[in-house]
């Protein structure tokens, strides 16, 4: 079945306020699908927003519509999307299988064994079903926390620096798996290393002080900085 990816996300009037500091100061896009990359410096506001967007902070002033649902209405928004946060750990001792099936569990998906050896398969940790997460490397880590957002097979896609931290090495691995992932849905990755988008992706966002600076394909940004 084709998938309608048409205006799968659209942001409007995005404002948002922690005590003593503004993060946001009315931020617009929509996008339909592919990897798009959020670029900005740290405090720039990356996580704040794609963290309204995947439903784990509250909206506070303006729109946000997935596939046509306001962000309010979790139960229809929370099965579209995956979200890989900018911090993703999970239990030293559970093998790789038994993190994907709780987590799973926990947000009330039925998962079968084979579903996780395909995601797993799809982030390039198949060998590794039956490790431990305490046995992971900082970038098989991230690709774990990866496959915990892809279970469900969502079509909105969020990670929030996905290959900060990691080597160089772990950083193409990222990019590739990200890249292919763009290809059948929307990616949202944020960075604020300018390589990861200019590897990975033309479409860009750049956020700077709360504000969208830039929004659009990435040649004519080169060009210009
Ligand atoms: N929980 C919080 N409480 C107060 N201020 C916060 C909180 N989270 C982020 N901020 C502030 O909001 C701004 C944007 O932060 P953030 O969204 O984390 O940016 P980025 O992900 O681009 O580094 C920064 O000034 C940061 O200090
Ligand atoms: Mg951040």
């Amino acid at each position: 079945m084709r998938r309608l990816l048409l205006g799968m996300l659209r942001v409007r009037e995005v404002y948002h306020r922690y005590a003593g500091t503004v993060a946001l100061r009315g931020v617009n896009f929509e996008a339909a699908r592919g990897v798009v990359g959020l670029l900005g410096l740290n405090g720039a506001g990356k996580t704040t927003l794609l963290r309204l967007i995947a439903t784990t902070l509250r909206l506070q002033r303006g729109q946000i519509e997935i596939a046509g649902h306001p962000v309010a209405r979790v139960e229809m928004v929370r099965p579209l999307l995956g979200y890989l946060p900018q911090q993703f750990d999970f239990l030293k001792t559970a093998t790789l299988a038994e993190t994907l099936g709780f987590l799973s569990h926990l947000r009330g998906y039925r998962v079968t064994q084979k579903r996780i050896e395909a995601v797993l398969e799809r982030v390039g940790l198949a060998e590794r079903a039956n490790a431990r997460v305490g046995e992971l490397s900082g970038g098989m880590m991230r690709r774990l926390g990866l496959a915990q957002a892809l279970v469900h097979d969502p079509r909105l896609l969020i990670v929030d620096e996905p290959s900060a931290g990691l080597d160089p090495e772990g950083r193409v691995e990222m990019r590739r798996i990200l890249a292919g992932l763009g290809e059948d849905r929307l990616v949202l990755m944020s960075t604020h290393i300018a390589e990861d988008v200019m590897a990975t992706t033309r479409q860009l966002l750049v956020l700077h002080r709360g504000r969208l600076l830039y929004q659009g394909d990435l040649a004519p940004f080169i060009r210009r900085a």
